[in-house]
């Protein structure tokens, strides 16, 4: 099977992408695949390169100094659509806005390369957290309450909205991934702060309730055949007290706990199973998805409330969803081979 691995690309998750891509191309079986790697630089020029095994994806970043054959995004990707013409699928394995926002998705159904993975709608709908709510709260799943500040508005909410929310805070760029732009805020004096800080990663903001209860990943798989499975749940448990999993306990090691599974009552993990399952039909996704929950109680009940979603989530070896999968004793290179199969079916 002859496939194309495209990594990098123009988000702040670019290196988070980047390390995703180190593990696919570490355990990518290359008795059964032909690999074509793709790098999306931070520019957005397009860099076609060669399989060198496990160190693809450095090999390619430490030789990206070379300019490609135009300085433009449009001319290097003309050569990367050469290299498309001749796989049979491709995996954006690609974080953030540019990416995993249905962008890169619309390219390869132009091109009609199958990919691994959400289609435009599904990708973009994910991405955008005002409209990720919009449609899993229409499916009655629990979400958490919150403004909506659109290009133009104030940095500022109305004494209505504070007193209904309550402190702490969450501000975030409605498209954004791995926390970047999010802020907690304690104090309402430094919401304009935070505002303007999450403004430099998308003009439409969300300020959202904290949502007090247990961190609960869920991991979604499709097979080939269209049925989906949910896989073990995972619970993060941060190390302080302080803060939240943010970008820096995301990525610095020693920060944050995962347990797999999480210790949870059946009721609850069906009530949480069941809602990632109605997630991913109500946002139309496609192969994978991880549905992040907060396990809160809501009147003497436990209600999961989806916090967000991720189309293609972090794929290193230690991330949430391939580690879910081991649990299911699916390791890497079969969680690999199933999203190809699915890919292609
Ligand atoms: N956005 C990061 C990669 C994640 O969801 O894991
Ligand atoms: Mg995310």
């Amino acid at each position: 099977v002859r496939v194309a691995v495209i990594f990098g690309g123009q988000s702040a998750e670019h290196e988070v992408s980047c390390r995703s891509a180190a593990s696919v191309f570490r355990f990518l079986d290359r008795s059964r695949y032909v690999v074509t790697p793709i790098r999306i630089a931070r520019d957005g020029r397009w860099q076609v390169g060669v399989d060198t095994g496990p160190d693809t994806a450095d090999a390619i970043v430490s030789g990206a100094g070379r300019p490609a054959d135009d300085r433009s995004p449009i001319g290097s990707l003309t050569e990367a659509l050469e290299a498309l013409k001749s796989v049979d699928a491709a995996f954006p394995v690609m974080h953030g806005p540019y990416g995993e926002d249905g962008t890169i998705q619309a390219l390869l159904d132009l091109a009609g390369v199958p990919y691994v993975g959400s289609g435009v709608l599904a990708s973009a709908a994910s991405m955008d957290k005002e409209f990720t709510k919009k449609i899993v709260a229409a499916e009655g799943i629990a979400v958490a309450d919150g403004v909506v500040l659109r290009e133009g508005d104030d940095e500022d909410i109305s004494p209505e909205d504070k007193a209904r929310l309550g402190l702490p805070v969450f501000v975030k760029p409605s498209c954004s991934g791995s926390s970047v732009g999010v802020s907690r805020v304690d104090d309402w004096a430094d919401l304009p702060r935070a505002v303007r800080h999450a403004r430099e990663h998308d003009t439409k903001v969300l300020i959202e309730v904290a949502v007090v209860g247990r961190e609960v990943d869920l991991s979604v798989l499709q097979n080939p055949d269209g049925s989906i499975e949910v896989g073990p749940a995972l619970e993060i448990n941060l190390k302080s007290e302080e803060g939240f999993f943010d970008f820096d306990a995301k990525y610095t090691s020693g920060m944050v706990e995962f347990r797999i599974p999480a210790e949870l009552d059946p009721a609850h993990l069906e009530l949480l199973s069941d809602a990632a399952r109605r997630a991913f039909r109500a946002l139309g996704c496609a192969g994978l998805l991880r549905a992040d929950f907060f396990l809160a109680e809501i009147d003497g009940r436990a209600v999961p409330v989806l916090n967000e979603v991720n189309t293609l989530p972090g794929f290193t070896e230690l991330s949430q969803f391939p580690q879910m999968w081991r649990a299911a004793g699916i390791e890497y290179p079969e969680l690999l081979d199933r999203l190809f199969t699915t890919a292609l079916a």
